[in-house]
């Protein structure tokens, strides 16, 4: 049985470092398993401008541990406003190596985002030309659609026409939580691609509510059912280069998530790199744990894998119950949960 495993460092390409006493708590996590990460631009307010990437890739730059090597890619948040010129900025100053969609409405901050799709055809059209991938939050936002059917309507009524309209475009649908998802990324041609987060793959909608309601496991998109994770979790450890890793990783405190009207969002960062090992592990899928987590994603953007590498160990790791921050305590994903791998 393998104890241990070295593979090339990973990216996370969907974390939320948050900002401020927040950011100081979690960007260590996050840096201590992963070289790089897309750093999702929903602060108050949205990072929506090159100047704004830049200003908070310095505030990440200058809360990390010193002689910590990790690049923050930072996505501007798409808006009705945002031009060409922008996106082409954004990629030329380096801060960004993607944009980020999300439908107006749809989660935590997305208040100022894109309406109609068609307001931002200028934006696409440069990224086209760059080779950028636009990050899509791929739920429709209409209330009278079923919650738990707000991924598979943005699908067939969003993001195919999409597909169909600007075939050339690179997409990514970011967390899928989907059967229906995994089957229309396979199905898709190579422009179309997805992330996994680890608790669309550890959990389903039993996790809302077992035990009693449980707002720790509430997110977006929300928890599916058993048929769904399965065949997420397939598509991850399938060794098909369409799927890889990207946490969502989305740090709320306890106030906020304990309430009504609470917040959406898993802090999984803490031990993500592990929890996927003990997953992949448990379908025999160890060795597609490097190009999940590694390889697929880099080549998908266009940017270099990583040279170095990390290492993992088969010993029990203990989540804490939480970690405190700011007068609040932040609790993560499968706290008090003891995991089969750790890093190294
Ligand atoms: C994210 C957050 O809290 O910023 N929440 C979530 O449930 N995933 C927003 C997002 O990525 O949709
Ligand atoms: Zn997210």
């Amino acid at each position: 049985m393998i104890q241990k495993l070295t593979i090339t460092a990973p990216d996370d390409l969907h974390l939320h470092i948050r900002d401020e006493a927040m950011m100081q708590l979690v960007l260590p996590h996050s840096a201590a398993q992963f070289r790089r990460a897309t750093v999702m631009p929903n602060l108050k307010p949205p990072v929506t401008t090159t100047e704004l990437a830049l200003a908070y890739r310095n505030r990440i730059a200058n809360a990390l541990p010193t002689g910590t090597a990790f690049t923050p890619l930072i996505p501007l948040y798409l808006t009705d406003k945002t031009t060409g010129a922008e996106v082409r900025k954004a990629y030329e100053s380096g801060v960004s190596r993607a944009m980020k969609y999300y439908p107006a409405g749809a989660t935590t901050n997305s208040d100022s985002a894109v309406t109609k799709i068609e307001n931002i055809r200028e934006a696409i059209d440069v990224m086209i030309e760059l080779g950028m991938p636009l990050l899509i939050h791929g739920e429709v936002t209409d209330p009278a659609v079923d919650f738990f059917d707000r991924e598979s309507r943005f699908i067939d009524e969003m993001l195919d026409p999409l597909h169909r309209a600007v075939p050339d475009l690179k997409i990514v649908l970011e967390h899928i939580s989907t059967k229906h998802a995994a089957e229309y990324i396979t199905a898709a041609s190579r422009t179309l691609a997805a992330t996994i987060t680890p608790h669309h793959i550890a959990l389903n909608r039993n996790a809302l509510f077992a035990g009693g309601i449980n707002p720790h496991n509430f997110c977006f998109p929300i928890l599916k059912s058993e048929d769904d994770r399965l065949a997420v979790l397939a598509a991850a450890t399938s060794g098909n280069p369409k799927f890889f890793l990207g946490t969502d990783s989305a740090p709320h405190g306890r106030s906020n998530k304990e309430r009504t009207g609470g917040f959406g969002g898993l802090y999984s960062a803490f031990a993500a790199l592990p929890m996927y090992a003990e997953l992949f592990e448990r379908e025999n899928a160890l060795d597609k744990l490097e190009p999940f987590a590694s390889f697929y994603g880099a080549d998908f953007y266009g940017i270099e894998r990583n040279r170095d590498t990390v290492t993992l160990i088969k010993e029990p790791l203990t989540i804490p119950d939480y970690f405190e921050v700011d007068g609040d305590q932040l609790v993560p994903m499968r706290a008090g949960d003891t995991i089969s791998w750790r890093m190294a």
